[in-house]
């Protein structure tokens, strides 16, 4: 039923930004610039691409820092007018009539209030206060008018809090982007907004490249997780699991913030070495021959030649092979395959072996059945400090315990493929 008033609705939305535009115009008189010409040239060659990427978490668009100039130094209602008109692009044209026209409206009114609340909070004047606020009003209208429209669109449209972190995140690039565009039009004039508009379509495209590969790369680890659960789902359970607890201890342990998503990433890799082990040892239900762990023993080894293979950037590359071969070097120096001790075992294998083993243990295996939590976790004290790093150990065994103080418990190993990317 309300799917029916979205397109009264829609020509609501244009006939205010219409009227808004024409009680404007009367106000404050129909002075022309060719400089919007300009303005609205570059909005429609930014329509094109739309949106930039925020650290992968939010995308915000870049009409508003383009439009910002007009706000400033022209009247509400070109403002309004060059919202609704240049903000769009070709494909809009194959939408449906109402949606075209909603997105007209919404723009033109949008900026045209930004505007409004621009001047009224001071103008160029009061640039540290105005600008903040008169992009927050833009957000808030454009926002506001999109979450009505998609509860009369969708009916199963539902409104969600994680909706307003996003606008949040998209605030404070937006007033950045629009201080500098403003200081390149008020110091160059239109000059300066066409060079700082290409200057920073440039760096986008860098930050799209940028993008793409971290796609290549999930794309790439989905493929090896398909190949590993095909060759063997409890080694990509295994995997799972280890990167899983790998994350949560990086995390308690205070491991680098910004290196996080890369750990994860690599805990998958970890055993990738086992590929090249063949079935009749890794598979195996009784205790492996000395031949046979011997071979097992290479997986490390094996593993950083197999990444070797794979064009990782620098960052990437580095964590990923400690962790694939570092990862069964024990704190006392007696592990394999290079005998490595305390610190000088890299951290992220450090944390990787923690998980590693308590996977081990609670895990299902082909030889045995899963140890009860209470005897894993006294297995891990044990081995604290000659095994593993003692300060490792203790920070996990408290993630183990709360987890089970909060009765979430531990994680409930798949017994199916999933797929966690
Ligand atoms: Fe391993």
């Amino acid at each position: 039923m309300r799917q029916k008033l979205f397109k009264p609705y829609a020509v609501c939305c244009a006939a205010a930004a219409l009227l808004f535009q024409i009680a404007s115009f009367m106000a404050g008189g129909f002075s022309f610039d060719f400089r919007l010409i300009l303005i609205l040239i570059l909005l429609l060659v930014n329509a094109s691409y739309q949106v930039v990427s925020v650290e992968s978490m939010s995308s915000f668009s870049i009409t508003y820092p383009l439009l910002f100039p007009a706000i400033a130094f022209f009247s509400p209602a070109w403002a309004s007018a060059l919202a609704a008109f240049g903000a769009f692009s070709a494909d809009e044209f194959r939408l449906d009539w109402p949606i075209f026209v909603y997105n007209r409206g919404a723009l033109g009114l949008s900026a045209g209030l930004s505007a409004l609340a621009f001047h009224a909070l001071g103008g160029t004047a009061a640039l540290p206060t105005a600008l903040p606020g008169a992009v927050l009003v833009y957000s808030a209208v454009n926002h506001g008018l999109f979450v009505f429209g998609s509860y009369l669109r969708f009916s199963d449209s539902k409104f969600e809090w994680f909706f307003l972190v996003n606008v949040a995140k998209t605030l404070i690039p937006s007033v950045a982007l629009s201080a500098l565009f403003f200081m390149a039009y008020t110091r160059y004039d239109i000059l300066g907004l066409i060079v700082a508009f290409f200057l920073f379509v440039v760096v986008r495209s860098g930050a799209l490249l940028g993008h793409l590969e971290a796609n290549y790369r999930l794309s790439l680890i989905r493929a090896l997780l398909r190949a590993t659960h095909a060759k063997d789902p409890t080694l990509m359970r295994h995997l799972e699991n280890v990167a899983y607890y790998s994350k949560r201890l990086a995390k308690a342990c205070r491991y680098p913030f910004w290196k996080l998503h890369i750990l994860d990433e690599a805990a998958y890799f970890h055993d990738i070495g086992k590929l090249e082990i063949d079935d009749s040892i890794l598979k195996k239900a009784g205790k492996l021959t000395p031949e046979e762990y011997e071979e097992m023993q290479s997986h490390p080894v094996r593993g950083i030649e197999f990444l070797k293979e794979v064009n990782l950037p620098p960052s990437h590359k580095a964590i990923v092979e400690s962790i694939a071969g570092y990862h069964h070097e024990r704190y006392d120096g007696t592990g394999y395959p290079h005998g490595l001790k305390g610190e000088e075992i890299p951290l992220e294998a450090r944390i990787v072996a923690v998980a590693d083993t308590w996977d081990a243990m609670v895990g299902e295996r082909c030889y045995r059945k899963p140890m009860p939590i209470a005897e894993a976790i006294a297995e891990l004290r044990r081995v604290k400090g000659t095994q593993l790093d003692p300060e490792l150990v203790e920070l996990f065994i408290q993630i183990i315990e709360n987890d089970h103080q909060d009765r979430q418990g531990v994680r409930v190993f798949n017994q199916n493929p999933v797929h966690v990317l």
